[in-house]
């Protein structure tokens, strides 16, 4: 996938990336090493660079409780098994300054990355851990790569919903809120969305608007329940944005609904693309846009995707859309005004 130099030089801004979807090979090996962590992957260890290298060729799987294959492993599965390397401070804060040096590279000037907690403390990492490294690659990110962010802290939604209001009341002294550390502006809601749909989370979601935290909630894309999960994150949890979200389309309530509380969606292309034919999945985007649904252009997990980062899915849409060069700078303008930056920060991009 070759990105031209007009995408390239676009000044950017990421709305919808997981902050471990962005661990790469190289990091993934070098932590791996530094903290005798051993890489098994259902029952297989990878004793080699690449041999770790070849396993993010493959396309995952599907979710076999959604008809795919139980023998292929699911993408998340993969991208939980990354995060066995990251036990300390210092991992989380190089993990967050590899990817925000790779937002300076692709001309991002903003990103507000989903960091997921209980992925880390359920595996016996302390919370403070993963916090202070995200805050710190937060100051270093800005003063050495010019890349300013705001996280998004995510609830695991198939985890208890206890689990998650009990991991928020720990990160939340590290919120933007008064008095706080100023790492996180938002809450989301991430992983296996099967059987779990946001109105379980309503109370943990309003105590983040209590604080005056934002609101946003991953509705993927194909996913069992879609069109229902889509309904109640806009009239029931009143988010302020849908992460995915495309299968709105299909009803005209839900179109409304998003237009008339101006609700974005975060779209991620490439991520749809791996498992959707191009004449079914494209011409979706192009229907958005004359429905006058507000959207963006984003990347999810790029390393477990094919490497395919902000820029390859902006290459890919302007593509296969036929969008003009014109069309494509108003979803970079979507994206900063569905972004949840300081107005200064805004006005810089724009
Ligand atoms: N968490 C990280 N990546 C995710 C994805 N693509 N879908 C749902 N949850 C996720
Ligand atoms: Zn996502």
């Amino acid at each position: 996938l070759v990105v031209s130099p007009f995408i390239a030089e676009l000044p950017k801004v990421e709305l919808h990336i997981h902050i471990e979807g962005t661990l790469r090979p190289a990091l993934r090996w070098k932590l791996a090493q530094r903290n005798f962590v051993r890489l098994h992957f259902r029952g297989h260890e990878y004793k080699t660079y690449e041999e770790l290298l070849a396993s993010y060729e493959v396309t995952y799987n599907h979710r076999p409780e959604l008809g795919g294959r139980k023998d292929v492993p699911t993408f998340l599965e993969a991208y939980f098994a990354g995060c066995e390397v990251l036990l300390k401070e210092e991992d989380f804060y190089e993990l967050a300054m590899d990817y925000l040096e790779r937002c300076q590279e692709m001309n991002v000037r903003y990103v507000e990355p989903f960091f997921d907690i209980q992925a880390h403390t359920r595996r016996g990492v302390e919370a403070k851990d993963v916090l202070n490294g995200y805050l710190r690659a937060q100051k270093d990110g800005l003063s050495k790569f010019g890349v300013a962010s705001n996280w998004i802290f995510c609830f695991l939604r198939d985890e208890p919903v206890e689990d998650g209001e009990a991991a928020y009341e720990t990160a939340r002294p590290w919120a933007s809120i008064e008095g706080g550390k100023g790492l996180f502006h938002a809450v989301g809601l991430a992983s296996n969305a099967y059987e779990r749909p946001p109105t379980l989370f309503k109370n943990a979601f309003q105590r983040a608007k209590d604080d005056g935290l934002h609101i946003t909630t991953h509705c993927d894309f194909g996913q069992k329940d879609t069109h229902e999960h889509i309904r109640q994150a806009i009239f029931e949890v009143g988010v302020e944005r849908i992460d995915h979200g495309l299968d709105a389309l299909d009803v005209d309530t839900l179109v409304d609904g998003l237009r008339e509380r101006n609700i974005g969606l975060t779209l991620c292309p490439h991520a749809y693309h791996r498992r959707t034919p191009t004449e079914v999945l494209f011409p979706k985007l192009r229907e958005l846009l004359d429905k006058g649904v507000q959207f963006c252009i984003n990347s999810d997990d790029p390393v477990y995707m094919h490497n395919v980062w902000i820029d390859g899915n902006m290459e890919k849409t302007m593509h296969y859309c036929g969008f003009t060069k014109a069309e494509m700078v108003q979803f970079v303008r979507n994206s900063v005004d569905m972004s949840w930056a300081d107005d200064s920060i805004k006005e810089q991009i724009r």
